[in-house]
């Protein structure tokens, strides 16, 4: 793909119907009013030279090399600020523009080092390129006068470098970090020619509000803000348009290659995710794939405490059959199972729930989305219809008010959150529901309208509270109501009780009644409102309670099928709403159909020729029971480290102890890998061919930048095993395992390598209704005819702080890690990130005489841990707060075993624990008599 120079038009597009007709050098061009000069230009084909304007960026005008003559008007005004209007007649190239423009550069080039042969950015120089394009010859002001040839290079960052000699201050940087980031972390300083880019209030990059998302390097028309890679290895040469493997966003990059070496990550402007923007982990961190830490070949061992042996892929993958076929001769088909992986492919999903069902017999396939968004998939179906978000990400920009809750974008992302700071910067008003003070709460240009910091576990309390308020106000909107939905005066009934009204529920949820009922008057009244969501709803004990509490809320105020409004999960991991999607449930065939409709299962079985189970399989948590009892012993774990991402790690890792196979696909010796007989590496995503489906429900493919590195594919592997134990299974290429699914799942039925080769990604449901894909979902009716209003009482959980455990942890992520940390901990993202810290509250600590920094013991009822304590009043009193990014913390050593009952996902936002100087002996052991309870 011959992507490596995306055409720029210069200035953003403007979107309308109505168009003018403008002629450029003679050319008619017919453009929407309001276009610039610029853009109506380029779209005729003549490109104006430019600096300062880029059509990532609004125009700002700055450096006057975009000259044209109007007929009829005076001067030379810029094409980038310019408006057309219709019947004008441009001139873009006249001997006056061609002698001014020649001026200009003359002053920038006088003021810049003039090494571009040895130059990391030959090649790739906007101001290079406008020498040429003007006709620069000569430099009449010499060096002699003042320069700023000698200003210092800050190499802080671990990516990029910022060389202030080379800077022509067009501000691209400046703009980009705040119109597209929308952090704000460069200024200007200084007028005339002393003025100067810098990151606000800090010289150094790194001792910034910088976030290095990358889009200054990005806007640079010049090499002062280059990433290190390039200036190491040289300019790319090709370029492979792919997708990041990290989170749920699911942002397109072309993949920037020198022969087979990739130089750097590149954000798509296409990409229908992200639009063009990236966040550190997608743009930069990628030095994983080729870490050494590696594991490249097989490995197979008896006892997990021989040394590994080395061995060829047939000898290891004919060990698995043997072995497995062996267990289940032994203790019967269900005592083998496997877990797939949200980092894989949907093809690579696929193939595993395959081989569990038609290969093992059994339906005891279980995804690692089983601890983050299950409850997504159950509140959603129950109500709407369909296990998904309603919304492309676009739709923010329609939204009024925004309702985050449980979810802190911003780190958990990042590019989705640029959209909505973006939006909340135009004007949208946003409530915040969340114990802590995420940055969203405040942050440049923002402030939320109302922070709800309510004690953690009381979801759903909360919600019933803002539903209570809507009924009770009259903020009903009925005539979606009546026409739209179902059961809905039994829960207006319910929800109107006073039990549930704002006052009621304010000593528990912490949260005061009149914050909660203008909250709730703004969610109902203010116009689109949109409800975006994360794991702060979902681990919990009413995780899918809570679900459904959004989706009644949603629904009585009329905000659902239009853009700018709807209930959306922000999925943590790059394919969690593929995998679901894929059929790794143990209840579930793919497109989310139970395992006991005979007509489906007749679908599967006539296709692959083997005979489905109509029971449900075991769950994640309960594979883990039965292997404690003996009578699960055989695990096939794709790509997933459930030693340390599952809770009570104490009992997982028993389960994995007692097992006699366990099968380990992975890209790292994980901590699950600790506990297994058999390793079989796996590919990054710079070696996959397939797709990931994101947040949005949008299809993405993902191709490969190299060969695999372990000589196989992960599907490929998979079919093989399924062979070996006398189920055939094999395809030519993932194309066509995307071929069968689309063959066997409606949702799907319209998807193909092909389509998305040709649109670049559809947004399923893609079927004969819907060819180009769904942006929007329910938009004339649900997906299950009506939305079911369900009625969700609020059952505090069972987790309750005590005497002996007085605080209330909760967990989360940061910007610069992902999840369990296997990828970033082994890029240079650590530089941000170097451990787990407990963030507790100043009281708190007081208390306890912590001080900032101080090492402290973390003792729950199942566990204790130790890291160091950071002092912060992000979380009220009472409540502490940790990541779980690196191993050596084991912050789930903690974490209890208490699941939502509905789905089990795991209650990880909830744990009660005492904190401790460590020196002073195990939390576990003191007896905090000074400290209340926070909930008993
Ligand atoms: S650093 Fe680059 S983008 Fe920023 S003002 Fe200087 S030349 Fe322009
Ligand atoms: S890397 Fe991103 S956050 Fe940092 S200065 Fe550049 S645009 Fe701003
Ligand atoms: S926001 Fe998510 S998908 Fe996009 S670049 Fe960052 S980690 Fe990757
Ligand atoms: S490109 Fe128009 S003024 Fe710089």
């Amino acid at each position: 793909m011959g992507l490596l120079k995306e055409p720029d038009l210069g200035t953003p597009a403007k979107p309308g119907l109505a168009t003018v007709t403008v002629e450029v050098d003679g050319m008619p061009v017919q453009v929407p009013e309001g276009t610039s000069i610029m853009r109506a230009a380029a779209l005729s084909g003549t490109e104006i030279p430019k600096l300062c304007a880029t059509d990532s960026l609004d125009a700002f005008g700055s450096c006057r090399l975009c000259l044209v003559e109007i007929d009829g008007r005076k001067g030379t005004p810029a094409s980038c600020t310019t408006p057309v209007a219709e019947g004008m007649k441009v001139r873009t190239q006249t001997p006056r523009l061609e002698k001014l423009r020649q001026g200009v550069m003359e002053l920038y080039i006088s003021d810049h080092p003039l090494d571009c042969l040895t130059c990391s950015a030959n090649g790739d120089c906007e101001l290079q390129d406008m020498s040429g394009v003007v006709g620069l010859r000569q430099v009449r002001y010499g060096y002699e006068g003042d320069n700023h040839l000698d200003l210092e290079k800050d190499t802080s960052n671990p990516y990029f470098d910022f060389d202030p000699s080379k800077c022509i201050v067009c501000s691209r940087c400046v703009r980009a970090c705040g119109e597209v980031q929308g952090t704000f972390a460069l200024t200007i300083s200084g007028r005339g020619f002393e003025s100067k880019v810098s990151p606000s209030a800090n010289d150094l990059f790194m001792d910034s509000e910088c976030v290095s998302c990358g889009a200054c390097v990005q806007a640079c028309p010049t090499a002062t803000l280059q990433e290190k890679s390039v200036v190491d290895l040289g300019m790319p040469n090709r370029t492979v348009l792919t997708t990041c493997a990290y989170c749920g966003v699911g942002c397109s990059f072309k993949a920037e290659l020198r022969g087979d070496e990739l130089v750097r990550m590149v954000p798509y402007k296409d990409g229908g995710a992200n639009e063009g923007h990236s966040c550190v982990k997608g743009r930069f961190a990628f030095g994983y794939a080729t870490h050494p830490d590696r594991q490249l070949k097989p490995m197979v061992r008896e006892r997990i405490t021989d040394p590994w042996r080395e061995v060829d892929w047939e000898t290891a993958i004919n060990h698995v059959a043997e072995r497995m076929k062996d267990i289940q001769a032994r203790h019967g088909v269900g005592a083998i199972g496997g877990i797939t992986s949200s980092r894989c492919t949907n093809e690579e999903v696929y193939v595993v729930q395959k081989m569990v069902r038609a290969a093992f017999g059994n339906n005891n396939v279980d995804t690692c989305a089983r601890v983050c968004h299950s409850p997504t998939g159950y509140g959603l179906k129950q109500t709407f219809g369909t296990s998904a978000g309603t919304q492309d990400f676009k739709s923010v920009a329609q939204s009024d008010v925004i309702m985050v809750i449980g979810a802190n974008p911003t780190d958990g992302h990042p590019v989705f959150a640029s959209r909505m700071k973006r939006r909340l910067r135009e004007g949208a008003r946003l409530i915040v529901v969340d114990p802590r003070r995420i940055d969203l709460v405040r942050s440049p240009h923002i402030k939320a309208d109302h922070h709800l910091q309510l004690a953690p576990g009381t979801n759903v309390a909360v919600v019933n509270a803002m539903a209570h308020v809507v009924v009770t106000e009259g903020l009903v909107d009925m005539s979606f109501v009546d026409s739209r939905c179902e059961d809905f005066d039994a829960w207006a009934e319910f929800i109107a009780r006073p039990e549930n009204s704002p006052e009621a529920v304010a000593e528990i949820t912490g949260v005061p009644a009149a914050d909660l009922r203008a909250a709730a008057r703004l969610y109902a009244t203010g116009g689109n409102a949109a409800i975006y969501y994360g794991l702060g709803v979902t681990e919990h004990s009413q995780g899918s309670t809570m679900v459904m509490g959004m989706a009644n809320l949603a629904m009585a105020t009329g905000n659902i099928g239009r853009e700018g409004v709807g209930v959306n999960p922000l999925r943590g991991q790059n394919n969690v709403q593929g995998s679901c999607d894929m059929g790794s449930f143990p209840h579930e065939l793919p497109g989310y159909r139970h395992v006991s409709d005979d007509a489906v299962r007749e679908v599967f079985e006539t296709l692959w020729e083997r005979p489905i189970v109509p029971e449900p399989g075991l769950r994640i948590p309960n594979m883990f029971d039965a292997a404690v009892d003996g009578s699960f012993r055989g695990l096939f774990v794709q790509g997933e480290d459930i030693a340390q991402s599952d809770p009570n790690t104490q009992h997982v890792t028993a389960a994995l102890e007692a097992m006699e196979l366990v099968v380990v696909q992975d890209l790292f010796l994980n901590e699950t890998a600790k506990f297994a007989h058999v390793f079989l590496p796996g590919t990054s995503f710079l070696e996959k061919d397939g797709t990931f489906t994101n947040a949005e429900r949008r299809i993405n493919r993902v191709r490969p930048v190299m060969a695999p590195k372990t000589g196989m594919h992960e599907w490929q592997i998979v079919c093989e095993i399924a062979r070996a134990m006398g189920y055939p299974m094999s395809y030519p290429h993932p194309r066509e395992i995307m071929a069968e699914i689309a063959a066997t799942t409606p949702t799907f039925a319209g998807v193909s390598f092909d389509k998305l080769d040709k649109l670049g990604s559809v947004q399923w449901p893609c079927n004969d209704s819907a060819p180009e894909g769904t942006p929007t979902m329910h938009v004339d009716a649900f997906v299950r005819g009506k939305g079911r209003f369900v009625q969700t009482p609020f059952v505090p959980t069972r987790e309750r702080s005590t005497r002996k455990y007085p605080l209330i942890l909760t967990t989360g992520r940061i910007l610069s890690q992902y999840n369990v940390g296997a990828q970033t901990r082994r890029t240079a993202n650590v530089a941000w990130h170097k451990e787990d810290v407990l963030e507790i509250h100043p009281h708190d600590a007081e208390v306890r005489g912590i001080g900032d920094g101080d090492e402290v013991t973390l003792a729950s009822r199942v566990g204790t841990t130790s890291l160091r304590a950071v002092l912060s009043d992000r979380m009220p009193v009472g409540v502490v707060y940790t990541t779980f990014h690196h191993p050596v913390t084991g912050a789930n050593v903690v974490t209890t075993e208490n699941s939502d009952w509905a789905t089990n996902c795991p209650e990880y936002k909830v744990t009660a624990v005492q904190v401790g100087l460590r020196h002073s002996g195990s939390a576990a052991e003191q007896e905090s008599e000074e400290e209340p309870a926070l909930v008993d």
